[in-house]
């Protein structure tokens, strides 16, 4: 028997409606699995923890999660906070404290699903983001100086030689695991510095993997390209604010947030990896049990495919697929009247059928 230690997050808004359909199918693997243990430690980290104690969470808070095998985390952010702190102070301080520097996300059509490109099917609709994950635009670098019509704002990026080389290898590696193409996000015609260190970078790494066919795409045309011709991408490699704004148009392409999910990862495992879906806390939707859990739920897939459970994770990604498909538990994002707590219900169901039908 393994026990997994899970650090929760739950945050703001839809967090911890979503979150809590995650951990409800971790805990059915545990019952249907006498050799998998998960311990579940809540941390109330989030915006009303800020306005008890003005920070978003201790100063010790990365020692607290240290010792944790994964966090999952739903979503931070809420009006009452700016978000520059609330986000800067929780979330990149996780990300780039623990060094979790791919941020993966795949965005993939499931059947079933009705996507915005008419004539698309899921074969054309199925990339894995690598983003990068704890430098570039999101550096923190920077200041204002000097005030009035005259005040001025700096924000840097920071492009390191060696991450953007293991980031590389690390896309590279995935590509040709699954023997996949690889594209690169540039926009080295413009940033003359950042972006042609990244594609030199990029061209370098390139040599040690020959079987893997890459393409290099300016951001700008690749957003067209993702929409016109979404085949195109397989592997996806791209910085941090461009992989941003590109997942969040991949998410629409799959069918719209409540589908996307992604993983913070530390692939060297020198810090625990966290587990938290594309979306944000949805403040118009909070509060209302309507929020779709499935971005969560794919998320907490990506967490059992970490932490080593690849059959449960399977199983999951099929239960999910299998609701998906079938249409009768829809929540209202994908068309349907069903609640978080019943599509959470109807893949747990789904998981534990699969499991029966395993023996
Ligand atoms: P958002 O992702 O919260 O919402 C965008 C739109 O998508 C909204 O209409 C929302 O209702 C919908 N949506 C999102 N998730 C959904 C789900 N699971 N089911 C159904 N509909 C869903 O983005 P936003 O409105 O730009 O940001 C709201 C707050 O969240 C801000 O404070 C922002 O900074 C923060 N944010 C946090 C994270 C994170 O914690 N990982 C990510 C993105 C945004
Ligand atoms: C995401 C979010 C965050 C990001 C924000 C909230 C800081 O948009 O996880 O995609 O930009 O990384
Ligand atoms: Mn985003």
């Amino acid at each position: 028997m393994t026990m997994y230690r899970i650090a929760v997050i739950p945050g703001d808004g839809i967090g911890p409606e979503v979150v809590a359909q995650g951990v409800r199918v971790l805990k059915r693997i545990a019952e249907l699995d006498s050799r998998v243990r998960f311990a579940f430690d809540t941390f109330p980290w989030g915006c009303d923890y800020y306005q008890q104690y003005g920070h978003m969470m201790p100063a010790d808070g990365l020692d607290q999660l240290r010792l944790y095998d994964a966090i999952y985390l739903g979503a931070i952010g809420h009006p009452s906070v700016p978000d520059n702190i609330s986000l800067r102070d929780l979330l990149l301080r996780i990300r780039q404290g623990f060094d979790q520097y791919v941020n993966l996300r795949p965005v993939k059509l499931l059947p079933g699903i009705r996507g915005p490109l008419s004539g698309k099917t899921p074969a054309d609709i199925d990339m894995l983001f690598v983003r990068e994950n704890v430098e570039g635009e999101y550096a923190g670098l920077g200041g204002r100086l000097g005030s009035g019509a005259d005040e001025v704002a700096i924000q840097t990026g920071l492009f390191t030689r060696k991450r953007l080389n293991r980031l590389f290898h690390y896309a590279f590696r995935l590509a040709q695991s699954q023997g996949k193409t690889l594209t690169s996000i540039t926009k080295s015609n413009a940033l003359n510095y950042s972006m042609v260190l990244w594609d030199e970078e990029f061209r370098a790494v390139s040599a040690s993997y020959p079987e893997v066919r890459t393409t290099s795409l300016l951001v700008d045309a690749a957003a067209l390209f993702m929409i016109r011709n979404p085949e195109r991408f397989q592997v996806v490699v791209g910085s941090n604010l461009f992989a941003d704004i590109l997942t969040d148009l991949g998410a629409g392409l799959q069918g719209g947030l409540g589908l996307a999910a992604a993983a913070n990862l530390n692939p060297d495992r020198t810090a625990p990896s966290m587990f938290e879906p594309v979306h944000g806390s949805a403040p118009d939707i909070a509060g209302k049990g309507i929020a779709n859990p499935i971005a969560a739920m794919w998320t907490a897939q990506m967490m059992l495919d970490h932490l080593g459970l690849h059959e449960w994770a399977d199983r999951l990604l099929a239960s999910i697929k299998r609701v998906v498909e079938r249409r009768d538990v829809l929540t209202p994002d994908l068309g349907g009247s069903a609640t978080t707590e019943a599509m959470g219900t109807a893949v747990m169901n789904e998981l534990s059928l699969s499991a029966q039908v395993a023996g």
